[in-house]
């Protein structure tokens, strides 16, 4: 049996005509730029996760980028983002010339360690980006109490998380709210294979606050304030009307596909739990994991990889290497065991697949796999 890691073929071949409908409509009308898919996409995603606004972007890495730019942050700045997580989080930071200062995550969800944030806050500190991690929201009752004790803003990284909803005691304890909609700006990933992916690149940046949102709009345009008048030092980084036409279409099964990854999980977790040398995802009854990546950890991890290749099964490692021990970092003067349960993680962490179809029979095939190698 053949387990790819995630098999996107599925989904597009029920929306082919939708897609073909949608695609010939664009070309038809020619709006390829800011079109009126992209209002439209906007204002249903910003429906979607309950926003004020929301703001189609080249990628989710623009996203991060000009939402760091449109607060302010730049040269002599410090950003605190988890040491743990794809590489973009901490990019967009440097790219602005602010510092990133990474933070340990936490041994169970994976997620930034609140403990260890607030010890890594200084006088330089001007916002934190927690990363909701495979899908999983960070601790943001904790995160919005310091960012507020301290005057941050925070910039959600939501690239992995798009639907997932956290219970927040201050506001209402029974309201699901989503992530991306908590913080001062939220910042979504369209990369194919994510939760909600384009067909090529795309990203979106959700806020509620007028004026950031107005800043963000001449940002990712140039500058523009009319079509020859730039205001500000802006930049090319549109969400494309195409790929807006098709997020459109995904968006409305978004909810129900989160669900289908939400059940294979439990399939998973019923078949690996209490298996010696494996630990399932955790997550607290608080929050609604939309498993974008069902990671595990597995101490003879590189084996049990080579035993899944072997057997025809897509298994990927997020991430084998934490920012700080990035040579693109070395700068920033980190060292090995400056945070070790990143380190840890990153030597047993294991992604296996996962994807709204993948069938029980399929599951239970990774599960024995896995099981032998061990
Ligand atoms: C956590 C995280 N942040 C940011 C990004 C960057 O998104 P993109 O690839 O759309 O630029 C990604 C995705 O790849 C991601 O997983």
């Amino acid at each position: 049996m053949k387990v790819p890691f995630a098999d996107l073929n599925i989904q597009h071949q029920q929306i082919t005509k939708e897609i073909n409908q949608a695609t010939n409509n664009v070309i038809q009308k020619g709006d390829f730029i800011l079109g009126e898919d992209v209002d439209l996409f906007e204002k249903e995603f910003a429906q979607f996760c309950n926003s004020r606004y929301a703001l189609g972007v080249s990628s989710g890495t623009a996203a991060l980028f000009l939402a760091v730019l449109s607060l302010g942050i730049g040269e002599g700045d410090e950003v605190i983002v988890p040491a743990f997580t794809y590489i973009a989080t901490a990019l967009a930071v440097s790219y602005s010339k602010a510092k990133p200062v990474f933070v340990d995550i936490e041994e169970d969800t994976y997620n930034i360690n609140v403990k260890q944030l607030e010890k890594a806050i200084t006088k330089s500190t001007r916002a934190i980006i927690p990363v909701h991690l495979y899908g999983q929201p960070a601790n943001m009752p904790e995160i919005l109490k310091l960012a507020k004790k301290y005057n941050l803003k925070v910039i959600e990284d939501a690239a992995q998380a798009h639907g997932a909803e956290i219970q927040i005691p201050e506001k209402n304890q029974n309201v699901w709210h989503r992530v991306g909609c908590l913080g001062d700006i939220g910042c979504f990933s369209f990369y194919p294979s994510k939760n909600l992916g384009a067909l090529g690149d795309g990203g979106l940046i959700s806020t509620s606050n007028e004026d950031v949102y107005k800043k963000l709009l001449m940002l990712r345009d140039y500058g523009r304030v009319s079509k020859y008048e730039h205001a500000i030092i802006g930049y090319n980084s549109r969400l494309d009307t195409m790929q807006a036409a098709i997020l459109r279409i995904k968006l409305k099964t978004l909810d129900a596909y989160n669900q289908m990854r939400q059940e294979a999980a439990k399939v998973y977790n019923n078949l690996l739990n209490n298996l010696d040398g494996v630990v399932i995802p955790y997550s607290l009854s608080s929050v609604r994991h939309v498993y974008h990546v069902y990671a595990v950890q597995v101490v003879n991890r590189d084996k049990v990889l080579q035993r899944l290749r072997e057997n025809d099964i897509g298994a990927i490692i997020h991430y084998p290497t934490p920012l700080h021990l990035q040579k693109a970092y070395e700068n920033l003067n980190y060292k090995n065991g400056d945070f070790p349960v990143a380190e840890k993680v990153a030597k047993r962490i294991l992604s296996l697949p996962m994807f709204p179809f993948i069938s029980k029979e399929q599951i239970e095939y990774v599960v024995s796999v896995i099981k032998k190698a061990i």
